[in-house]
């Protein structure tokens, strides 16, 4: 009878590196490939480009391959338990990094048949971070990056978005990464911020930036970056305007429009009860949402709406009873706001929310009440974070102190640490040279 040999791999972009891993594990015997499911990447890495069906459809078809089932989860042990393959082949670069404990945990269940770990010599002069690296420099089509909030979103247990103001805030947005416990941990998108958005114009928040303007920050955005994009809609505006929206937004390729339901002259949110603002009707409220779902072209856009109960000190039923119509509605998800300076009212509400028979995704911007964590925002069942201003509270000041200090020198040699050195900014966006 012949051996069992199991392989574990995303095969997103298939290589010929991915190939000889196969050709080596064919040679010894009937090969299953443990197709990584997207959930099981985004464990470790980026949602693959590809979905499972589609990788599963070029796996199936590789020379060698006998069978292709799904691993859940980065750690093979559940599938290898089950399969007690004899062999298991991989490439030889897992060793350090993410995928070491991955790998020990392989050999130590192995151990327990007599089976074997495998290691192919990693191919040079091919690498999907490479690859990677080059498709992000391509780009994506609007209709690529529209779908990715809902993949993202059913591969995640939680997203992570940050505020964008001008391309170079969409730019850090994009790149920037941080490596915690071995796993790359970054923003999975873009918020597209009425505050910072009207702030960086220097106009007030109060919808006094026009549609086609915010438009333009967004084109602007969208032109250097690849990752799905909420846009801030703020009341939708009349609903007639609303549904022209909604169309402009999703040929631009933003995934989400979250809309918030007040009416008559918009102010910002974290003013609270300090100014006056008037909550809509559930009734209107409801038909707007109604008339953005009706406008949409693909199935894939999403409005959310956004509850302003508690900024209004309405009280959580309120929250609650509107958050159940406009789910009714057609809302795709409902975001919850609060200016308080602890997370409890927010807390009490996803408790409550999470009863609610037609619960959709949930969204929290931790704005004042920021000692928050994120893992205490997934426990209540929050599905995507939104950090909505800090990287324009962050410019802002650094340029305000740069300002003052040539005013006070009278020359900038005094501030000269405190900022970028010219070489880098130089080649900070490449392709000057
Ligand atoms: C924004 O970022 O513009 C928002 C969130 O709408 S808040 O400023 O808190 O109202
Ligand atoms: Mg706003």
């Amino acid at each position: 009878m012949s051996k069992k040999v199991y392989i574990g791999m995303s095969a997103d972009l298939v290589h010929p590196g991915h190939l000889n891993v196969i050709a080596k594990a064919a040679s010894l015997g009937d090969v299953t490939i443990g197709l990584l499911t997207d959930a099981a990447i985004a464990s470790y890495k980026r949602v693959p480009y590809m979905t499972f069906e589609q990788r599963k459809l070029v796996v199936e078809n590789i020379k060698g391959v006998q069978r292709v089932v799904p691993q859940t989860t980065l750690d093979y042990v559940p599938n290898l338990q089950q399969l007690r393959p004899d062999y298991v082949v991989h490439g030889d670069d897992w060793k350090e990094g993410v995928q070491k404990k991955t790998r020990q945990n392989v050999i130590d269940c192995l151990a327990q048949w007599g089976g074997e770990l495998v290691e192919v010599p990693y191919t040079k002069g091919v690498s999907s971070t490479q690859f990677h690296k080059a498709i992000k420099e391509i780009g994506v089509t609007p209709e690529i990056r529209l779908k990715s909030l809902r993949r993202l979103l059913a591969a995640k247990p939680q997203l992570r978005f940050l505020d964008i103001h001008n391309a170079l805030s969409g730019l850090i947005i994009e790149h920037t990464k941080v490596i915690k416990d071995d796993v790359p941990v970054e923003f999975d998108g873009m918020w597209g911020s009425s505050l910072t958005d009207s702030t960086a114009k220097g106009k007030p928040d109060i919808e006094a930036v026009d549609v086609s303007s915010r438009m333009s920050t967004l084109n602007e955005v969208i032109e250097v970056t690849t990752k799905p994009i909420i846009y801030d809609g703020d009341t939708g505006g009349k609903p007639e305007h609303f549904k022209f929206t909604v169309k402009t937004l999703e040929r631009l390729g933003v995934s989400a429009v979250i809309i918030e339901d007040k009416t008559g002259l918009k102010k910002n949110s974290l003013f609270g009860t300090e100014v006056a603002q008037t909550q809509d009707s559930i009734e209107n409220f409801c038909a707007k949402i109604q008339v953005g779902k009706a406008a949409q072209a693909t199935d894939d856009f999403m409005v959310i709406a956004r509850i302003e109960s508690l900024i209004l000190q309405q009280g959580i039923e309120d929250a609650l009873t509107r958050a159940e119509a406009y789910l009714d509605a057609g809302a795709d998800g409902i975001m919850i706001h609060s200016r308080e300076k602890t997370p409890d009212e927010i807390f009490e509400f996803c408790q409550r929310y999470k009863a609610l028979p037609n619960r959709k995704i949930l969204v929290a911007v931790p704005s004042s009440y920021n000692q928050v964590y994120e893992h205490e925002l997934l426990a209540h069942g929050v599905n995507i974070v939104i950090y909505a201003n800090q990287l324009i509270r962050s410019a802002y000041p650094a340029m305000l102190n740069t300002a003052k200090s040539i005013l006070t020198h009278q020359r900038s040699a005094e501030v000269d640490d405190t900022m970028m050195p010219l070489k880098e900014i130089l080649e900070l966006i490449p392709g000057g040279k």
